[in-house]
């Protein structure tokens, strides 16, 4: 949801900030702008559409700086318009502001500027906030002199503001000077040598620093090319702690892959590895997790597991509670963090808390963090991206170490959230029931599954050729069972998010409860068809599209016995335990959507209306 990046420095900032925007651009890519110093003036460039666009323009117009903020945007107020981009100028032309968030109170702060003669060009929140730091500025000439006026009316304004942020701003009487600051929106500021980068995220900044200061909520940076400062709203001094990135520019490079989404699909047998590497017992029987922060004791006591996350997460987590209820025998409850945060529903005392994200930046997830931890729960967290606001806000967590995910669509992100859960379990029924030899068997049935994930990989070709063939369908049914209904849910999330084809998932017996209605020889049916004890539900279910003439594309496990005739199409995948079959599934609706969205000519990297990193309400 929007990227922001700032340099100060003695380098040409035009250069850094367009590279910045290029690897941020996944987080909103409606319009792109900057804003540069020229001698005592600023100059800002900002246009609808791309960052290449804005890159052409620049191009046109030779600049140079070494001062210079850059935004990529995710629209919230306002439509995609040149004069809705970022950066935005205060009417006295002194301040120019980028801004990732929601002003929630901007109408009545634009009515209050209204009224003192400010004047706005666009329709958007951020505007209003720059109008702002310009009113407040103005107001405290005697008061404030020199620097610490540009951070005093900031300061100042924000005490004013409701809503989330992550700013940077420049201002003409302080030539050489970013100010940045956040409220529940991601800031990082990368050290250089002579240099300071502010961004979204640490893509960013990671080709010129590996070393990076997180900032936290209510925290304000002040930039120089020599110096940094961090302060918090209330003036008190902040010593930073400055971290070693430990991935490099070229884990977010595509490679010799034509998108993000596929490199990270083929990328999985290695993010399983990573995942799971060192999180085994020596005698190989059960989950290891270094930074739960809460005993095994304390751990066993626990009667309930609730789990909170958005969207593809959130399917992760009700494969997780399959798994937890089917192997520990004890109750999960998983719900939307969105609804969560507001549902105010009864807990158990003797719950433990999980919130599962990706990004760790997603709004609701950590609102739903909060909202467990102020009523008094202990918050793990299954979290991608270190450092990130959940990982730091939680007691606990387990990092997935996938390396940075940058395709919109979440896929290797996905599968280790599935091994992460699926080693949650384990965890979980070693300290129960389960015995020694089901534990080992378990950990070796995990320990094989990126090579089970190499061998579905495999199966590419031949779904790229069936994509070629359901490509033009307009609504597309995906059913299954037990661990494979969160499975029917992600794979029509996948091909909606990306193929813009109307989708749905549901368990497969439920089918015939509504949406067989849909059923015709216009609406294709993807059925999960792994050998298990309801095979023949299964079976009897698929023959019930076939009746009506639903074409049926089948994913089957090796030795499922589908009945000749009964599917149009069959992917096999590899034969596995239950813990892993959920992850090998997933690869073929991957390849899937992949495929149709690349038969549709949909831009699979940047899906229209999308932004990887949920981070407004
Ligand atoms: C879909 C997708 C989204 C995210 C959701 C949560 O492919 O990526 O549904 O899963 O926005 O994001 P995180 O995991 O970052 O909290």
């Amino acid at each position: 949801m929007c990227g922001i990046v700032g340099y100060v420095g003695r380098q040409n900032a035009v250069s850094i900030i367009l590279e910045g925007l290029k690897r941020l651009e996944y987080r909103g890519y409606d319009s792109a702008g900057v804003c540069l110093e020229k001698g005592r003036r600023l100059e800002v460039v900002k246009k609808a559409g791309r960052v290449d666009n804005l890159a052409k323009e620049l191009g046109r117009r030779r600049f140079t700086a070494t001062t210079g903020i850059g935004h990529t945007r995710w629209a919230t107020h306002g439509a995609v318009t040149d004069a809705n981009a970022h950066p935005h100028v205060s009417s006295d032309g002194k301040f120019a502001l980028i801004h990732n968030g929601v002003i929630e109170n901007y109408a009545q702060m634009k009515a209050f500027l209204t009224g003192k003669g400010y004047t706005f060009k666009s329709e958007t929140d951020t505007e209003v906030l720059c109008n702002l730091i310009a009113y407040h500025y103005a107001k405290e000439p005697a008061r404030a002199k020199g620097r610490n006026r540009f951070m005093e009316s900031i300061r100042k304004t924000l005490h004013h503001v409701e809503g989330t942020y992550g700013i940077a701003v420049l201002c003409v009487d302080h030539p050489g000077e970013i100010v940045g600051a956040r409220k529940a929106s991601p800031l990082i500021l990368g050290v250089g040598t002579d240099e300071y980068i502010l961004a979204s995220d640490a893509s960013a900044l990671v080709s010129r620093t590996q070393n990076v200061v997180y900032l936290k909520d209510g925290e304000i940076v002040h930039l120089t090319p020599k110096r940094f400062s961090i302060t918090t709203l209330d003036q008190a001094d902040v010593s930073p702690v400055v971290n070693q990135l430990t991935w490099s520019v070229a884990d977010s490079d595509k490679g010799r892959h034509a998108h993000f989404m596929e490199k990270e699909i083929f990328e999985q047998p290695a993010a399983l590895e990573n995942a799971m590497r060192g999180r085994f017992s020596a005698d190989g029987s059960t989950a290891l997790f270094g930074g739960l922060n809460i005993s095994p004791g304390e751990f066993r006591e626990m009667e309930r597991f609730m789990f909170c996350a958005c969207g593809t997460a959130w399917h992760a987590c009700l494969v997780t509670e399959h798994l937890i209820e089917r192997f520990a025998r004890v109750p999960v409850e998983v719900d939307y963090a969105s609804e969560f945060r507001y549902r105010n529903s009864p807990l158990d005392p003797r719950t433990l808390f999980f919130v599962m994200s990706q990004s760790g930046e997603t709004i609701d997830t950590l609102a739903a963090l909060r909202e467990a931890k102020r009523k008094g729960f202990r918050v793990m967290a299954v979290n991608n991206v270190v450092g990130s606001s959940i990982a730091r806000e939680a007691d606990g967590g387990i990092y997935q170490h996938v390396g940075p995910e940058v395709g919109v669509a979440s896929t290797k992100a996905f599968t280790s959230q599935l091994l992460i859960g699926a080693m949650i379990a384990l965890y979980v029924a070693r300290m129960r029931d389960m015995s020694y030899s089901d534990g080992v068997e378990y950990v070796n049935a995990l320990k094989g599954a990126p090579e089970l994930v190499r061998q579905a990989l495999k199966q590419a070709p031949k779904i790229k050729a069936i994509a070629k063939r359901y490509a033009q369908y307009h609504d597309m049914l995906f059913l299954g069972r037990l661990s494979l209904f969160p499975l029917a849910l992600e794979g029509a999330l996948k091909l909606k998010e990306i193929s813009y084809v109307h989708a749905e998932g549901y368990p497969a017996a439920e089918m015939k409860h509504g949406p067989i209605a849909l059923v015709s020889e216009k609406c294709p049916s993807v059925f999960f068809a792994p050998k298990s004890e309801i095979f023949n539900k299964i079976v009897s279910s698929m023959q019930e599209i076939k009746a009506r003439k639903g074409p049926i594309i089948a994913i089957a496990t090796a030795d499922a016995p589908l009945p000749d005739d009964l599917a149009d199409e069959v992917i096999r995948i590899p034969e596995c335990h239950e813990a892993v079959l959920p992850i090998v599934a997933a690869i073929p609706v991957q390849l899937l959507s992949y495929y149709i969205a690349l038969e549709r000519g949909c831009d699979v990297d940047k899906p229209r209306n999308l932004a990887k990193s949920v981070t407004v309400e």
